[in-house]
């Protein structure tokens, strides 16, 4: 039987080191992955990208790092306690089965956001069944998505948080008045949340421990069609999905959405989102997922419909990349408005009111929030270049900022003077920073190819020509064509291509 596409991908990450079941000697834990050495390096390239182009080269945006676990007024006030929920049912087997997906991978309907009485409905007229042993399933009820404990002697009551962007909202007026920051501004943060799924799949996509990469912007509500990136990012063009469409296809039971093209521009001008911010967001987006190597037609933003939005929200914007299992959430866009400080402010008792020339605000909040791990994901799939006649493996065109390392060091040939000489090439790269790796094992075609296949985008080899005229072959992993040059120009050679200030996107000056 033929792999599918995600098989594949897990089969190359687990043989090299990409990621891996947590405790897989345990027989794992569902949901759980770590990552493995080139994963790490991978997913540590993704975070400096990332904070590089939407945190250090932008004016008013600032990075926190909090605890994951929180008290649980924090969640009694966000109102993740009561309605942080998964519709589900068991059978008599005690099998949990998530209702809204199962109804929709078999009857192919959006169900997401249906109430519990609405789905038990589908359940009973569809007569649908566990999807594990087959039997009936019972009432469907609320399955809270919270990991709960209690915090020493006094046994506090706490939860993993959901969501970094709690501890933003928690810490708003404290790194507001440290550093003396003025409307609009941001406060990010990388790290870890937990939900506890009911069916974790598709290997990183759906997972119970994931990393995210959120920000939240607070602005003046007066000034939220005052983007200061607008003029740069409007005519970005963004695939988009109306709730029309949506509509639209759910009317005449399609499996897909049609979408528009519209500018950032248009969507501002012409309300496809609530305010210019968003649209900013959105464009921002779709720049820097050009640069990961996920092709502009494989992305899309959906105008998420009402049942799936929070009643609080002023409008929220998956983008969804085409995966192939269907079109999957990597980014949640949301507008906020003012109810996370307000929440906050009502169940701690304290002012986090902004001052605006004396007058108090509530700033509003738009939020970004990247999925890590399935970023992970989706890139790999997008890169993943398989059944390769020419070369005869399969292997990652990973963009050279993301790749683990910018190139291998292969000396041709086992003899002692060429592997001195390119262990001294190996010790001079690495003292300038550059992060290769020294491969002397095996023959040069199976070397070649372990490199293409964690993307490495060059492999430097030194041959007996390098002992005779001190040069040395560069081979391109995305074409597999070689060049000679002198071994003193290599270092240089080998940083190209890793210039970082494509993922750049400076914030006009003030
Ligand atoms: N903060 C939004 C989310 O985690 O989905």
């Amino acid at each position: 039987m033929t792999k599918s596409l995600l098989e594949e991908v897990m089969t190359v990450s687990l043989r090299r080191g990409i990621l891996y079941p947590t405790a897989e000697i345990y027989g794992g834990l569902a949901g759980f992955y770590d990552f493995g050495p080139i994963g790490t390096r991978i997913r540590n390239n993704l975070i400096r990208l990332w904070r590089t182009r939407f945190v250090e080269n932008r004016d008013n945006v600032f990075e926190v790092s909090g605890n994951t676990l929180l008290p649980s007024p924090v969640f009694e006030a966000s109102g993740h306690l009561d309605h942080f929920t998964d519709p589900s049912a068991s059978c008599s087997k005690g099998h949990i089965t998530r209702i809204d997906q199962l109804i929709e991978e078999r009857l192919k309907i959006p169900a997401e956001g249906k109430r519990n009485d609405e789905l038990e409905a589908i359940v009973r007229e569809k007569k649908l069944r566990c999807p594990v042993c087959g039997d009936p399933l019972g009432e469907v009820t609320s399955f809270g998505l919270m990991f709960g404990t209690s915090v020493g002697g006094e046994r506090r009551q706490a939860f993993l948080r959901p969501e970094t962007a709690q501890n933003i909202f928690l810490g708003f007026k404290r790194v507001q008045t440290a550093m003396r920051a003025k409307l609009p501004f941001g406060v990010a943060q990388i790290g870890r949340s937990y939900r506890n799924e009911i069916s974790p799949r598709q290997s990183i996509v759906r997972v119970r421990e994931f990393g995210q990469m959120e920000i939240e912007y607070f602005v003046d509500p007066d000034q939220l069609d005052e983007c200061p990136l607008f003029e740069e990012l409007a005519p970005i063009p963004l695939n988009f999905v109306t709730r029309e469409a949506q509509e639209k296809a759910a009317k005449q039971s399609a499996t897909d959405f049609t979408s528009i093209q519209i500018s950032v521009q248009e969507a501002f001008e012409k309300k496809y989102v609530p305010n210019q911010w968003m649209a900013c967001i959105l464009g921002d987006e779709v720049e820097f997922f050009k640069l990961l190597g996920i092709p502009d037609q494989a992305i899309r933003f959906r105008h998420m419909r009402p049942e799936e939005t929070p009643h609080y929200s002023g409008g929220n914007f998956d983008l969804e990349v085409n995966l192939s299992f269907g079109w999957k959430e990597v980014i949640g866009n949301a507008y906020r408005r003012d109810h996370d400080l307000k929440s906050h402010m009502k169940g701690s008792q304290k002012d986090l009111s902004y001052d605006l020339e004396g007058a108090k605000v509530i700033p509003h909040v738009l939020e970004p929030s990247f999925g890590i791990d399935r970023l992970i994901y989706a890139i790999l799939e997008h890169t993943y270049r398989p059944q390769d006649k020419t070369r005869g493996w399969n292997w990652f065109q990973l963009p050279p900022q993301l790749a683990p390392y910018h190139g291998v060091v292969l000396p041709l040939l086992n003899r002692s003077e060429l592997e001195e000489r390119a262990t001294t090439l190996y010790s001079v790269c690495r003292g300038q920073g550059l992060d290769v790796l020294y491969d002397a094992s095996g023959r040069i075609g199976r070397r070649y190819a372990r490199a293409d296949e964690i993307g490495i985008p060059k492999a430097v080899t030194i041959d007996p020509q390098s002992l005779e005229d001190q040069t040395a072959t560069i081979r391109y992993r995305d074409t597999g064509d070689q060049t000679r040059h002198l071994i003193s120009e290599i270092p240089n050679l080998l940083k190209l291509q890793h210039d970082f200030s494509s993922f750049f996107r400076l914030s006009p000056k003030p």
